[in-house]
């Protein structure tokens, strides 16, 4: 079984992994097939996951209506996690914190996860029209009507995490980190730290990248994201494979995979953090929930960044207009 941990000082306990549920309808490629995925999902419930990541805009709507599908069974027994924050809900149009955008996402999202509560609601990204007080506000008075448990931010900058906080505490940050991606180290971690905030890194394997799956003759279907993604060019992908033979060597060792080596570098960082893999493959589930029996050391952690602080990661993780919403 996997351990639990608890988001900072909020109390709200999780499996040390949860599952980042957005791929199984939206963002790398076509939606996964309905039965399949209700099937992983609940596979993943039976192995002690017991934290499940979606949002409205996944799909939009769809990964919303599949968790409350899966999950209805055993509800009591998970936290389900989702996102407000866009224009009608599509990531595609503009941001929206407004109240009443928030108070409709929170009553829609709701019917959809087949619940009367949220346990952990999110600002998707922090909206420049909306003081954060503001959203801080409304979600205290979603909690006072029972309708939202806990609240947190995703890609929020060090300010709007204090502010926010100042109203109502928040429980976790939601925000890219992974051996790939390491600027949250800088300002973000230790803020949470000090704050007592909770961090789910999304995005735990690189988008796929650090499995060792992918390569620079990966071909994506149309749809996929990482179409998009400098960082996913066939140039970059050629220049960071370094990375993943970081990895590759150090699971050799530890009789691990990349993916697992991977996460189990997030878990080694703080106990507080959690990280959301997702996949729309079982296989795969079970290799990345065995993360679980495996631990490094200190030494293992210090090997591992002085390997790759030798290493410069080539590309941009977002097009500029995506890079331009993060960081507020
Ligand atoms: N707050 C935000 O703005 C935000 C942004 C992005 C993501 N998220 C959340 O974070 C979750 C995870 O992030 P993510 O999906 O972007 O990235 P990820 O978990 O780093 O990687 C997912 C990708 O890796 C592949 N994969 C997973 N396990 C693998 C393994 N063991 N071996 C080889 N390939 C593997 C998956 O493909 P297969 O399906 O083919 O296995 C998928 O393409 C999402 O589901 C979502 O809930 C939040």
């Amino acid at each position: 079984m996997i351990p639990k941990r608890i988001l900072g000082n909020s109390g709200l306990e999780v499996s040390a992994l949860g599952l980042g549920c957005m791929g199984l309808s939206f963002g790398y490629g076509p939606a996964a097939n309905k039965h399949e995925a209700i099937a992983l999902i609940r596979t993943a419930f039976d192995a002690g996951v017991t934290f499940f990541d979606t949002a409205e805009c996944y799909g939009p709507f769809t990964n919303e209506e599949l968790l409350g599908e899966a999950l209805a069974p055993f509800r009591e027994q998970v936290v389900i996690a989702t996102k407000f924050g866009f224009q009608d809900g599509d990531s595609k149009k503009g941001l929206d914190s407004s109240p009443s955008r928030m108070r409709a996402v929170a009553e829609a999202s709701m019917k959809r996860l087949k619940t009367d509560y949220i346990d952990l609601f999110y600002q998707h990204r922090v909206d420049p029209n909306i003081p954060i007080e503001e959203v801080a506000g409304t979600i205290q008075d979603l909690i006072k009507e029972g309708k939202v448990k806990h609240w947190g931010l995703s890609e929020a900058g060090v300010e709007t995490i204090r502010k926010a906080h100042t109203v109502q505490p928040v429980a976790a940050l939601q925000s890219e980190y992974s051996l790939f991606f390491r600027e949250t180290e800088k300002e973000i971690i230790p803020t949470l730290e000090e704050l007592g905030i909770g961090f789910v890194p999304f995005s735990p394997l690189g988008k796929g990248f650090l499995t060792g799956a992918i390569d620079e003759t990966t071909k994506f279907d149309t749809t996929d994201f990482r179409n998009i993604v400098p960082r996913f060019s066939e140039e970059n992908r050629k220049a960071n494979q370094a990375l993943v033979d970081l990895l590759r060597s150090i699971a050799i060792d530890k009789d691990a995979t990349p993916a697992q080596i991977a996460l189990a570098w997030l878990l080694a960082q703080k106990p507080w953090i959690v990280p959301i893999p997702g996949t729309t493959k079982l296989h795969r589930l079970h290799e990345n929930i065995g993360t679980a029996t495996i631990s490094l050391s200190a030494g293992d952690v210090q090997q591992i960044d002085t390997a790759a602080s030798k290493i410069s990661i080539q590309g941009a993780r977002y097009p500029e207009a995506l890079q331009n919403r993060v960081g507020k």
